[in-house]
C-alpha cells in the first residue's frame, strides 16, 4: 500500500511510479479522510507514505491522518517519502514520531526535490525551469523505487533542516500561513464552483457565483489557487506572477 496526499500531483507522481514499479495500491489519504478510512492491515506488506513538505513538517491532514492511523499486522517495510522545493525541512522525523508511538517506526525515509508550489514565495513562471526540475526529479524517484524494491533501511532524506529550527518554524509558521484571510478573489471568476468541490477539508462555499472560505484556516494546499480555470485565485501579492502549476502528469 502506498499512502499519499497531494495538491498539484508531485507527490502522486512520486506515488504512482512506485506504485507502477512495485505492483502496490495506490490510496489517497484524502479520500481516506473523507470516508473516515483510518484501518488497514498489512501483515508483512510494505507501506509507504507520500507528503509534500508544508512549512518544513507536515501537512496537517497527513499529519492528522497518521494520529488516526491504526495498521492491523506487522508490516514488512515501512518507509516515508518527503517531496519539497527548497527543504523537507523534518518531515521524516516529525511522521515518524507519531508511528514511533504506535510501535512501528519508518524503516527508510526518502525525499524528492520538485517545483516548489508556495507561489507566495517561489516563482513558477519559467516553464523551462520548471521542466527541468521535474526532470532532475525522476532520477530521484528511480533511487527511491530501488530502495524500496530492496527493502533498504535507513535515511536517505537529503537537504533537511536542524530539528529545533523546523519544529520553531512549522509551529509559528504554518499556522499564519493557514489563515485563509490571506486568499483573494479576482473578477475573472466564472463560478464553476471547482475550487469548492476539490477542497479536502470544504473550506469553500460558492455564494453569489464567488468563492467564499468559510473556515478560517484550512490545510492550504494551495490547489485551489493552482487548478483554477481562470487563475482568479490569489494568495497575497506575488502568486499573479509567480503563475499556476501543475504536476504534467496530474
Ligand atoms: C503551504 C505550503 C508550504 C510549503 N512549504 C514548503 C517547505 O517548507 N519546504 C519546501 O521545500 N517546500 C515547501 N512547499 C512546496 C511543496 O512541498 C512541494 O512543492 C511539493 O512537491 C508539492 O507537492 P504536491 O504537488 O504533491 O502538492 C510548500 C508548499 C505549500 C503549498
Ligand atoms: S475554480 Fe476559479 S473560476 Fe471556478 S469558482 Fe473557484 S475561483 Fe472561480
Amino acid at each position: 500500500m502506498i499512502f499519499y496526499f497531494s495538491a498539484t500531483g508531485n507527490s502522486r507522481h512520486v506515488a504512482r511510479r512506485v506504485s507502477t514499479a512495485t505492483g502496490e495500491e495506490l490510496i489517497s489519504i484524502a479520500e481516506c479522510v473523507k470516508e473516515g478510512r483510518y484501518r488497514f492491515s498489512a501483515d508483512g506488506d510494505a507501506f509507504g507514505i507520500v507528503s509534500p513538505t508544508y512549512a518544513w513538517g507536515l501537512p496537517i491532514i497527513v499529519r492528522d491522518f497518521l494520529q488516526q492511523l491504526t495498521i492491523d499486522g506487522n508490516p514488512g517495510y515501512v518507509w516515508f517519502a518527503a517531496t519539497y522545493g527548497t527543504t523537507p525541512g523534518q518531515t521524516g522525523r516529525f511522521a515518524d514520531d507519531i508511528m514511533r508511538r504506535k510501535g512501528r517506526p519508518f524503516d527508510a525515509f526518502f525525499s524528492v526535490k520538485m517545483p516548489d508550489t508556495w507561489t507566495p514565495m517561489f516563482d513558477l513562471s519559467d516553464p523551462a525551469k520548471v521542466s527541468r526540475i521535474n526532470r532532475d526529479a525522476e532520477q530521484e524517484i528511480d533511487f527511491v523505487i530501488g530502495k524500496v524494491q530492496n527493502r533498504e533501511r535507513g535515511d536517505f532524506m537529503r537537504r533537511k533542516a536542524p530539528v529545533l529550527a523546523a519544529k520553531l518554524v512549522y509551529a509559528l509558521e504554518y499556522d499564519s500561513m493557514r489563515r485563509a484571510r490571506h486568499f483573494a478573489v479576482e473578477d475573472s471568476c466564472v463560478g464553476c464552483g471547482l475550487c469548492a468541490r476539490k477542497c479536502p477539508v470544504a473550506a469553500i462555499e460558492i455564494c453569489d457565483r464567488k468563492p467564499v472560505w468559510t473556515k478560517d484556516r484550512c490545510v492550504m494546499r494551495l490547489a485551489c489557487l493552482h487548478h483554477c480555470p481562470k487563475f482568479a485565485i490569489q494568495y497575497g501579492n506575488k502568486t499573479k506572477r509567480h503563475g499556476q502549476y501543475t504536476h504534467p502528469g496530474a
